[in-house]
């Protein structure tokens, strides 16, 4: 029996895998799952790495029926790696992808999703927002209007130990570690060092307050529920500091 899902709101579950990393502890690379009125959106296609585990707990978490759509946040390959073994598998389901060349990025099938606009996927409404946090151009932060979740494909990692693969913020007595939080964005966001971090931050949190968020739901990292998402944007503002000023917060 796989792993069960977890469940963030009614009808977005978290489908939790991680890597093992050279220093002991580990990456989660997951996807999470939407329950949409004509069927299961899977939010990124996760690691080639982890394909066999990943079709059997989604179809686990499925009842049996598979994905219906997939929405992917980037084209970097631990996130859509899965694409066409899914579909063999599922079906020639609708990827919805935010690319600037679909065949180019090896998604020829792909419908566009426009950074700034809304999409209707399986007759919920998702909105494609431009990330402050993101490793590549074209990448967007996918908003589920209906649970308020924002998928925010590498922002908003960490590393985590062994055994926590499954814990949201919830499972963190005193929260997310900062260390773990600044380890994840000073290797992950290389630009990061550049930055001037209350212009970041600024940008973080009039996103969060245009779209409020009942999680953020990160794919290499710990979903954050709502109430510890001022504890956890306090950490990465200070993670971010240190960064940019050459320093550590070990
Ligand atoms: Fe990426
Ligand atoms: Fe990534």
């Amino acid at each position: 029996m796989a792993d069960p899902a977890v469940e963030l709101s009614g009808d977005v579950s978290w489908i939790a895998e991680a890597f093992p990393l050279p220093d002991g502890r580990f990456e989660h690379v997951s996807v999470y799952l939407v329950e949409a009125p004509a069927g299961s959106i899977l939010i990124d296609s996760g690691s080639f790495y982890h394909r066999e585990r990943l079709r059997r707990r989604i179809t686990q978490a499925t009842a049996g029926r598979g994905i219906g759509a997939m929405i992917l946040s980037h084209s970097d390959y631990p996130h859509s790696g899965n694409v066409p073994d899914f579909r063999r598998l599922w079906g020639d389901f609708e990827i919805v992808a935010s690319c600037a060349d679909a065949a180019a990025q090896g998604l020829p099938y792909a419908r566009r999703s426009r950074i700034g606009g809304s999409l209707d996927v399986l007759g919920r409404t998702f909105r494609f927002l431009d990330p402050p946090l993101a490793d590549r151009s074209h990448t967007s932060w996918i908003y589920d209007e209906a649970s308020r979740v924002m998928f925010a494909a590498d922002g908003f990692g960490i590393y985590h130990a062994e055994g926590e693969t499954g814990f949201t913020s919830r499972d963190y007595a005193a929260g997310i570690s900062e260390e773990a939080i600044h380890d994840f964005h000073k290797d992950t966001i290389v630009w990061l060092r550049y930055v001037d971090p209350a212009l970041l931050m600024d940008a973080l949190r009039a996103m969060f307050d245009a779209h409020p968020v009942s999680w953020v739901a990160p794919i290499h990292g710990a979903p954050i529920a709502a109430e510890d998402l001022d504890d956890y944007l306090e950490k990465l503002e200070r993670s971010v500091v240190a960064v940019s000023e050459g320093y550590t917060v070990h």
